[in-house]
């Protein structure tokens, strides 16, 4: 498999990219711990800077590590001469601290105070957060990114529905999480491969192939096409098939033999295979479309020429042994092994991961493996990667790269909290729940637009100040934005560990933590944008705002933050952390936008539209970050 090579893929030059404030502070406030020669050992874990965003009114940041350094200080008797108290501890960092940043006006910080209590507590300059501002208008977006992952090889596996079976929720989950998580990183500059490692080897194809040549003798068939062979309804031929493996032991011997033959390479056996895997690609491509999602297919099928040589190189390195027949890794601390060769001789799963792993260290050159499954699944990978450290594939260090991560998260569940299942009690088809979402938009966007054509002359709050055209193709391309964007908004909110209930009347609410709030609300903005004859995007090429008003201050420190909430997000892998942010910038600026009037402000005016615009490209940003697309006017 040729990949483009990475000058193709990426810039020759690194983006100009702004450290975030948090991470200024950091490194400030290391040297000056570091400076200050406490006597512990330098790698003492006290001895590395806290910075954590402050929940005080007027306090941006604060420097926490006086308190537990005082204890540990004091506790190996290695308190500096008059130092008593955590106040002098946190009076002893400052005195090391360079100051260039930290004196007000045109530098980037207020000189810092201490609390009684031994916090350093920080504050940013409006000079600062206008410059930072102004500066990404002028660069674009992109200079708020975290610099650190800039041109990594990162192999992200996620999606990965099985062929012939059903693609569940689960799998809607690990799409979802997955293409955010893969958009992020993309936005930091990394150098990305998207994999999609679909079920499409395995026993299951036995049965389904013997149908098949069954239905070609006979003629009759159900979701099959004879003549063609084509795949018509993989469920229903899947069900017709399971059900005469389930009634007739003769066809139950020969899907036996089918399988062995399969994996033998006989070409019709292969040829029914492919058109097994055609079908079911068709239906995994429509959730795709839907989603706007991106994946390059390799199967379980693709490791297959190389399992028995990974099975034979893990024995020859003593990583793996023969246990009760089958060929196990042991690693410390877990009773059961990974299963490499079944006793029957068979591969499973355990064996294309680790050819996978193999496949995408060496050849993919990959410096980081995200793998996003359910947590149910976090055992098997927990093995996997201590298998890959026993070979010494993977570093012993976990912290080095080349580096392995699993994403798990929780179940989807129904509304009364237990499976998530249709009114009928069939599994949900994810093409339906997808209309569904979008359809029931529709809806709501038609009667809500109804109200405002009535409110015209005195539009009502929530108005977008749209006109009142909307044509048939601009409602549905709304009402996909909005539905199949409040689906991923949902479930990208929780945190990813927990279970989840799926409702559409919670998810597709207008007011509250939802996608169509938030799409409204930047709607809302672009309808500011409308009232005026300024050219606003260029005026915030050449305007540095005015921070004047409080809340113009604190829209522009959660502007300049949008850096932290990635930081965040990809130090843990969880999404919600970006939702989060974009829910509080719509809540600031909503702050903003109640105490300070924007058009015909006079001399603020100008500032005010750029901050207006500056918000509605992050906001953008995280949309485009969550999978969602955005709306001017609904
Ligand atoms: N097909 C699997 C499932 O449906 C997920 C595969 C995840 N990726 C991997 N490399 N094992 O559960």
């Amino acid at each position: 498999v040729s990949k483009p090579s990475k000058d193709t893929m990426l810039p020759s030059t690194a983006p100009n990219f702004l450290p975030s404030l948090r991470t200024i502070l950091l490194r400030s406030f290391q040297n000056a711990i570091t400076n200050s020669r406490f006597t512990l050992t330098p790698s003492d874990p006290q001895l590395q800077a806290i910075i954590a965003e402050s929940a005080q009114a007027g306090i941006h940041y604060q420097c926490n590590n006086a308190m537990s350094l005082f204890g540990k200080l004091k506790a190996a008797k290695a308190l500096p001469n008059g130092v008593k108290s955590r106040g002098d501890v946190a009076t002893t960092v400052l005195s090391n601290l360079d100051t260039s940043d930290f004196q007000g006006g045109e530098t980037t910080f207020e000189v810092p105070a201490i609390a009684g209590t031994g916090f350093i507590n920080i504050r940013v300059t409006s000079h600062v957060l206008a410059q930072r501002v102004h500066q990404m208008m002028r660069e674009g977006v992109s200079v708020l990114a975290p610099s650190k992952y800039y041109g990594k090889r990162v192999v992200i596996d996620f999606s990965s529905p099985n062929v012939a079976k059903e693609m569940h929720v689960g799998h809607l989950r690990s799409t979802i999480i997955g293409d955010t998580l893969a958009r992020t990183l993309e936005f930091c500059g990394v150098d990305l491969v998207r994999l999609n490692h679909i079920g499409d080897w395995g026993t299951q194809f036995g049965m389904l192939i013997e149908y098949m040549s069954d239905v070609a003798k006979s003629g009759s068939a159900e979701g099959l096409d004879p003549d063609s062979e084509r795949v018509a309804d993989l469920q229903v031929m899947y069900r017709a098939a399971k059900k005469r493996f389930d009634d007739d032991e003769d066809f139950k011997t020969r899907a036996r033999v089918a399988v062995t033959k399969l994996q033998g390479g006989d070409p019709d056996s292969i040829r029914r295979w492919q058109r097994i895997c055609d079908a079911s690609r068709r239906e995994f491509q429509a959730i795709y479309d839907r989603l706007g999602v991106q994946l390059v297919e390799r199967g379980e099928s693709f490791y297959n020429p190389m399992l028995a040589g990974v099975v034979e190189e893990l024995q020859k390195l003593g990583v793996a042994k023969e246990s009760d027949g089958a060929m196990c890794v042991f690693v410390e601390g877990r009773e059961d092994p990974l299963i490499i060769r079944k006793s029957d001789g068979g591969y499973g799963y355990g064996t294309t991961d680790m050819a996978a792993l193999k496949h995408r260290l060496n050849v993919e050159k990959a410096e980081w493996i995200i793998y996003v499954t359910d947590v149910g699944q976090a055992s098997h990978f927990d093995l996997v990667f201590a298998a890959g450290r026993k070979a010494k594939w993977l570093p012993q260090d976990e912290t080095q790269s080349p580096r392995v991560s699993h994403v798990g998260f929780g179940l989807v569940l129904g509304e009364d909290g237990k499976k998530f299942k249709t009114r009928s009690g069939d599994v949900v088809r994810l093409v339906e729940l997808l209309d569904e979402a979008k359809d029931r938009c529709a809806a709501t966007i038609q009667e809500y637009r109804g109200a405002t054509v009535q409110t015209e002359d005195q539009p009502a709050p929530e108005t977008t100040g749209a006109s009142v055209s909307f044509t048939p193709a601009e409602l549905d391309h709304a009402a996909g934005a909005m539905g199949y964007g409040a689906v991923k908004y949902a479930d990208l909110k929780n945190s990813r560990l927990s279970n989840y209930r799926f409702s559409f009347d919670s998810m597709l609410s207008l007011k509250g933590d939802t996608a169509v709030y938030l799409l409204y609300a930047h709607a809302r903005i672009a309808s500011i944008f409308r009232k005026t004859d300024r050219d606003v995007p260029a005026l915030a090429k050449v305007t540095v705002p005015i921070l004047a008003h409080p809340r113009e201050f604190e829209l522009a420190l959660h502007l300049c933050r949008f850096t932290e909430a990635i930081e965040n997000l990809l130090e843990d892998l969880m999404p919600n952390r970006l939702t989060s942010y974009l829910y509080d910038l719509s809540e600031k600026f909503n702050l903003f936008y109640q105490d300070c009037r924007v058009i015909g402000s006079g001399e603020y005016e100008e500032s005010r539209l750029v901050l207006c615009e500056a918000t509605a490209v992050v906001m953008r940003k995280c949309f485009h970050l969550l999978g969602i697309t955005e709306l001017y006017k609904i």
